[in-house]
């Protein structure tokens, strides 16, 4: 067959108004990542020639998250043919073939866009490749209609079919391969008298057939060609990327006592016998070392966890949370841009935020890093081997020396040499038998009156 070039064209202008977001469609994401760049992430394996994605007019956002790629701005929605003629310029001396996409259909996988490719070479009269596929409920989805022979005859759109045609299980899915040469050929001749008023990419089907060309489908999943239009089908791609992701850490090592109720992120990084308990979240820039227990109900993002620590039940790490290897983050304990070193303990209600946990140091149940003075963030440093005792409040900026010990309910705000003791809380005082004699005098009261 030889090496084609081939050219991919996205289309994402649409505003998505189903979606009612302020956000262009394409870049909700899935699994804390734009769903377009799942897309782009596919046609990359293809090692494609020129990717252009068509944005709509001020979707800069969607720009800058596509780059490098190209963009080209569709300043009027006048449809999907329409849409890809406005890469003219961009694509123009370009000999190979032209895949077009949907921005809103991101789990396109690499194997259906091989075989439109393959199908598309095999023999030289095909013109146009689709991807049709026969979902549950064909809805409004423009349907192919075939000829006896397998070949595709024509896309009629949902709104201008006939009875009969609404009655074809066979849709499309809205992907083409299109050869180079002939495109924009087609491009210049589709009008718009049609349901919408729009200028259909479909009907250039219809033209090729007419030039005595040839155009063919190949068949594709539901699961994978399904178009995101609602929050319903955003929920559904969810799901079927996170089972994915599942997959694949099962598939590397990892164990999921209950795979159903782990949520992951596009860039989660398991080590190896790393287990997972039921319910936990992982938002984005997590890594887990080698032998990590995550207990339930855990949620981190941007996160580092050192090998062989255990986190949880309940524990919440947030950016740039650095665990070390063999620590311990226990129940109702929140890690913010702080380190906690090699066999660190901090097992119970603690906020440990700005700041370093020494190695093997022990905080003590319901330690707060006062980090905070309603202006400014201050650090708090805990010195290796150090004991900090329960309920104690460490004001920072504040320094804990190595090995030194704080008395529990302590509120510290000078800095604590190296091994020293440091109290500081009212002192206990004692009045031996006050309490009997009080409770005798209260009774004497009573019966006098
Ligand atoms: C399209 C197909 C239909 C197919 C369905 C699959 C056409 C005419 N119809 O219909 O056969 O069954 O997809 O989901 O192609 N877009 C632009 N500029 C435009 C119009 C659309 O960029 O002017 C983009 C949209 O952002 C979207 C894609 O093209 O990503 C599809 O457009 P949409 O309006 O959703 O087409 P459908 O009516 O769903
Ligand atoms: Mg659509």
């Amino acid at each position: 067959m030889g090496k084609r070039k081939t050219a991919v064209v996205v289309l994402a202008a649409g505003k998505g108004t189903r979606m009612k977001s302020e956000m262009p469609k394409v870049l909700h994401p899935l699994a804390g990542r734009p769903m377009i760049l799942y897309l782009l992430d596919t046609v990359a394996s293809l090692a494609p020639e020129r990717v252009v994605v068509v944005v709509g007019p001020e979707m800069h956002s969607l720009a800058q998250a596509v780059a490098p790629h190209d963009t080209v701005v569709q300043h009027q929605r006048l449809g999907t043919g329409h849409a890809v003629a406005t890469t003219r310029d961009l694509l123009r001396g370009f000999e190979g073939d032209v895949l077009v996409l949907y921005g809103d259909t991101p789990l396109l996988s690499i194997a259906t866009l091989e075989a439109m490719r393959a199908v598309l070479w095999r023999d030289p009269r095909t013109a146009v490749v689709v991807v049709g596929f026969r979902p549950r409920d064909p809805a409004e989805y423009g349907r192919l209609v075939t000829a006896n022979d397998g070949s595709l005859v024509a896309v009629v759109e949902y709104r201008d079919a006939s009875a009969t045609q609404r009655a074809i299980g066979l849709c499309n899915a809205g992907v083409m391969a299109v050869k180079g040469e002939h495109l924009f050929g087609f491009l210049d001749r589709i009008g718009n008298d049609n349901a919408k008023g729009e200028y259909y990419l479909t009907d250039i089907v219809a033209l090729a057939q007419s030039q005595g060309l040839r155009c063919a489908y190949v068949e594709g999943g539901e699961a994978e060609v399904f178009g995101i239009n609602v929050r319903r089908d955003l929920a559904r791609a969810e799901a079927l990327v996170q089972e994915r992701l599942r997959g694949a850490m099962l598939d590397a090592g990892v164990t999921l006592i209950d795979p159903a109720t782990v949520h992951f992120c596009f860039d989660t990084h398991v080590g190896h016998d790393v287990i997972i308990h039921p319910y936990v979240v992982f938002g984005p820039g997590v890594r887990v070392g080698d032998g990590v227990e995550i207990r339930s109900f855990c949620h981190m993002e941007r996160a580092m966890i050192g090998a062989g620590a255990c986190i949880g039940p309940y524990a919440r790490l947030r950016p740039e949370a650095v665990i070390g290897e063999g620590a311990h983050i226990g129940n109702f304990v929140e890690v913010k841009k702080a380190t906690v070193e090699a066999g660190a303990k901090v097992n119970h209600l603690s906020y440990i935020g700005d700041g370093r946990v020494g190695a093997g140091a022990n905080i003590g149940a319901g330690t707060i890093f006062c980090n905070y003075d309603g202006y400014a963030k201050s650090f708090t440093d805990v010195g290796a081997g150090a004991f900090i005792g329960s309920n104690s409040a460490l004001v920072a900026p504040v320094a804990i020396g190595a090995g030194a010990i704080v008395g529990a309910g302590s509120v510290i705000t000078k800095n604590v040499s190296d091994h020293a003791l440091a109290v500081a809380r009212g002192t206990q005082m004692e009045m031996p038998d006050w309490a009997r004699l009080h409770r005798a005098r209260k009774e004497a009261e009573r019966k006098g009156k």
